[in-house]
C-alpha cells in the first residue's frame, strides 16, 4: 500500500501508550531507549505533541481490540493534521491482530508483536524510505534482547524480563498464543541487566516472566540453571538491596524456591501466585493442573520458611460452568489462605483459545454479583492485613513524593504503599518508619528518627 511521497521531517519526538502488564511496561521502556538511541526521540506526555506514537496493547480480556481501535481513532485526527506523523501498534493485540489492523485502521504505519520491537527502528527507516505500512508478527528463533540498547536505571525499582512466553495453555489465556513459547534468557545476561542497573539508581529488581519459576536458562558453566538457581546468583550482586519476581505457577513452586524465601534475606516476602479458582472441577477445566489442596500445601511450605509471607492472587469468576459450589469454594480458598490483596476479573472468551469455543453460560448478572462478593471479602483481608501493620516499624523503600504536599511514598518489604512526612531527599533511601494508620489500600506512618 504506497502513499504519497513527500520528504518526511524530522523525528523528535515519542509517545508510548502502555497496556497490560509489567512485561509491557519493561518493553515499552526498552522501546523507548532503543528509539531515544536510534533516532534521538525524546519521551513525551501527550500524543499530540509526538511525531512517533506507539501503541503496546494487551489482549487479555474482551474488548481490548475495540478499545485498541477507538484510541486509534483519536491518533488518527491528530495525523489527518501532520501526516509526517507515525502510528504503531505493538504489544499481544498487534500479534494477534496481525494485518487486520492496517485493514480496518490503514493510517497505522507499523503493526509488530512483543517478539519483534526490536526491529522497530529498521521499520521507521523502511517506511520513512519507502511510506509503505508494515506488519511484523513473526516469532523469530533469534534473541530480540541480543538487539536492544544496554538496559539502563530508570529509578529505584527496575524490572528485568528474564523469560518470555508461556507452555501451559490454560483454557481460557491468550498468552501462549501472543507471547510464544516459554523462552529463557541465558543467566549471564541476566546478571549483566541487573550489574548495569545496579551501577545506575537501581536498589530493587523485580524478575519478570509469564511463569518466572518456569525458568530455565543456560548457566555461564554450560549446565541448566533454573529458577532457584538464578534468584541465589541475582541475590548476591553487588548494591541489591530487594528483590522480588513475578509471576509464578504453582505448578513450579519447589521446595527449593520455598526455602529461597527463608535464605535470601534480599528476596522480599511478597508472592504473587495466581490460583483463579478454588474448585477442583474449575481448576480441571482450567488446565491449572493442580488441584486446591496442592496450592494449600505450597502456602504452607511457603509459611514455614517464611511466616510473615505476604500473598496475592489472581482470580477467575463465571468461568464456563462455574456454579455457585465452585464459587464457594473459592470463597473458602481466600478465607483459608488470606491474602493480603487478589486480583479478580470476570471470566471472558478470548479468541482462538479452548474455552473461547465453549458456551459462556454464566450470565453475566450472576458473574456481576460473584465478583462484588469477590470484592467485598477481598476489601476485609485487605483491610486487616493493613491494620496488622499498624504499630510496626517497617523498612520503606522512599519512591517519591505523594499527591499530598510535604509527604513521601514508598512501598514496605511485604509491598504495601506508606506514606509519611518526609523530604525529597529521602528519596531512594531505605527508611524505618512507623506505622500509625491503616487505610482501605495503603499505609500512613512517621519516619523513625535513628540519631545521627
Ligand atoms: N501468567 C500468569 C497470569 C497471566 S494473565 C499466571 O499464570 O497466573 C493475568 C491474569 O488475567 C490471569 O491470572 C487471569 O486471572 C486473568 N485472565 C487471563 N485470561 C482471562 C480471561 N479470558 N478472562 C478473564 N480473566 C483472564
Ligand atoms: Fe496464561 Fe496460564 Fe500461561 Fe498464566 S500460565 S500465562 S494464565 S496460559
Ligand atoms: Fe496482556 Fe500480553 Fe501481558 S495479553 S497481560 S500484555 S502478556
Amino acid at each position: 500500500m504506497s502513499k504519497q511521497a513527500n520528504t518526511p521531517k524530522s523525528l523528535d519526538t515519542l509517545f508510548i501508550k502502555t497496556y497490560g502488564c509489567q512485561m509491557n511496561e519493561y518493553d515499552s521502556t526498552r522501546m523507548a531507549d532503543m528509539m531515544k538511541e536510534a533516532y534521538g526521540l525524546r519521551l513525551v506526555a501527550a500524543p499530540a505533541d509526538a511525531d512517533v506514537i506507539l501503541m503496546n496493547t494487551c489482549s487479555i480480556r474482551e474488548k481490548s481490540e475495540e478499545k485498541v481501535y477507538s484510541e486509534l481513532g483519536r491518533y488518527k485526527k491528530l495525523k489527518d493534521k501532520r501526516p509526517d506523523m507515525i502510528i504503531g501498534v505493538g504489544g499481544c493485540v498487534g500479534q494477534q491482530e496481525g494485518e487486520r489492523i492496517q485493514q480496518r485502521a490503514p493510517y497505522v504505519d507499523i503493526v509488530f508483536g512483543p517478539q519483534t520491537y526490536h526491529r522497530l527502528p529498521e521499520m521507521v527507516k523502511e517506511i520513512r524510505r519507502d511510506r509503505v505500512c508494515l506488519t511484523e508478527v513473526d516469532m523469530p528463533e533469534i534473541e530480540k534482547f541480543d538487539h536492544l540498547p544496554k538496559a539502563k536505571s530508570h529509578g529505584f525499582v527496575d524490572c528485568v524480563t528474564i523469560m518470555e512466553g508461556c507452555d501451559k495453555f490454560c483454557t481460557f489465556c491468550v498468552v501462549p498464543y501472543t507471547r510464544g513459547p516459554e523462552l529463557s534468557r541465558p543467566v549471564a545476561d541476566i546478571l549483566e541487566e541487573c550489574t548495569q542497573l545496579l551501577a545506575g539508581d537501581a536498589l530493587e529488581i523485580s524478575l519478570l516472566g509469564q511463569n518466572v519459576n518456569a525458568y530455565r536458562g543456560i548457566g555461564p558453566d554450560g549446565d541448566e540453571w533454573d529458577f532457584t538457581m538464578l534468584l541465589y546468583a541475582v541475590a548476591e550482586l553487588e548494591g541489591l538491596k530487594r528483590l522480588r519476581f513475578s509471576t509464578s505457577h504453582p505448578m513450579e513452586m519447589t521446595s527449593e524456591l520455598c526455602v529461597a524465601f527463608g535464605e535470601i534475606p534480599q528476596l522480599m516476602p511478597y508472592l504473587h501466585l495466581p490460583v483463579q479458582s478454588g474448585s477442583d472441577q474449575i481448576l480441571k477445566a482450567m488446565h491449572r493442573g493442580h488441584d486446591r489442596e496442592h496450592y494449600f500445601r505450597i502456602i504452607d511450605e511457603l509459611r514455614q520458611h517464611c511466616p510473615d509471607l505476604a500473598l496475592s492472587s489472581d482470580f477467575i469468576v463465571g468461568y464456563p460452568g462455574e456454579t455457585d459450589a465452585d464459587f464457594e469454594a473459592t470463597l473458602d480458598l481466600i478465607r483459608r489462605v488470606g491474602y493480603d490483596t487478589a486480583y479478580c476479573f470476570k471470566y471472558s472468551p478470548r479468541p482462538g483459545t479452548p474455552a473461547g469455543k465453549s458456551a459462556d453460560d454464566v450470565p453475566t448478572e450472576v458473574k456481576d454479583a460473584r465478583l462484588q462478593q469477590l470484592f467485598t471479602l477481598m476489601r476485609e483481608q485487605t483491610r486487616s492485613a493493613m491494620e496488622s501493620s499498624v504499630g510496626k516499624t517497617v523498612d520503606v523503600l522512599v519512591e517519591k513524593n505523594s499527591r499530598d504536599e510535604g509527604d513521601m511514598q514508598g512501598r514496605t518489604s511485604d509491598f504495601k504503599i506508606v506514606h509519611f512526612k518526609g523530604n525529597p531527599r529521602q528519596i531512594g533511601q531505605i527508611m524505618p518508619v512507623r506505622i500509625t494508620e491503616a487505610y482501605g489500600q495503603s499505609l500512613r506512618g512517621e519516619l523513625v528518627l535513628t540519631g545521627e
